[in-house]
């Protein structure tokens, strides 16, 4: 059985959204635990948030370089590479970084303060920066550079050809 679909051209681009999203989840449930700190489970399922982002930021790090040296890169694209690995290692680290803090502010009950609750919301936000400015370079690998897609047609308004109507043979 093939784990990889044979349109794909590695894992990278199906492992990279879990990372953002579990970060986003993980500021969101920050935010509502900083006006609402009566709510429970709020912290634990922070903590489990960023725990989770930062096996996935891993998984992405990893398997981004294993899909940097295996797809063909255009010569204009290999300064956006190394700008979207150099934005993933300083993501990956920071995420681990936040993850252990984390850990450790629950199990010594350090975290349960008002003061702490603040440090985490601001650390979360500058994490999520941190995703967004990655995913941002690894979009326009994919989409201004077209690293790991299969060439197409233009489109027309980029002076290509409109793909033939259904009664119309191809061209
Ligand atoms: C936290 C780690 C990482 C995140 C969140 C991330 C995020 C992304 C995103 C969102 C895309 C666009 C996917 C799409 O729209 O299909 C992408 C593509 C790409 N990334 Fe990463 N990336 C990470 C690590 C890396 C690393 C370390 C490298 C190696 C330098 C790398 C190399 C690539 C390449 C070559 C692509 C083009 C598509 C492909 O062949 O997979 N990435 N990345």
């Amino acid at each position: 059985m093939q784990l990889i679909p044979s349109w794909a051209p590695n894992v990278h681009p199906m492992i990279v959204h879990f990372p953002i999203v579990l970060v986003i989840l993980a500021v969101a449930a920050d935010l509502v635990h900083l006006v609402r700190p009566r709510m429970k489970g709020l912290g634990a399922a922070a903590t489990s948030l960023y725990l989770l982002g930062a096996l996935s930021a891993v998984a992405a790090y990893l398997s981004g370089r294993q899909a940097a040296g295996a797809v063909f890169t255009p010569g204009m694209a290999h300064g956006l590479v190394g700008d979207h690995g150099s934005w993933a290692f300083a993501t990956t680290v920071c995420l681990i970084l936040v993850a252990v803090l984390r850990l450790g502010g629950r199990l010594t009950r350090l975290g349960d303060t008002r003061a702490a609750r603040l440090l985490f919301v601001a650390l979360g936000l500058a994490i999520a920066v941190l995703v967004q400015q990655t995913a941002e370079r690894g979009a326009r690998l994919v989409y201004e550079h077209g690293v790991g897609v299969i060439p197409g047609p233009l489109p027309s308004d980029l002076g290509g050809l409109d793909p033939p109507a259904a009664d119309e043979a191809p061209r």
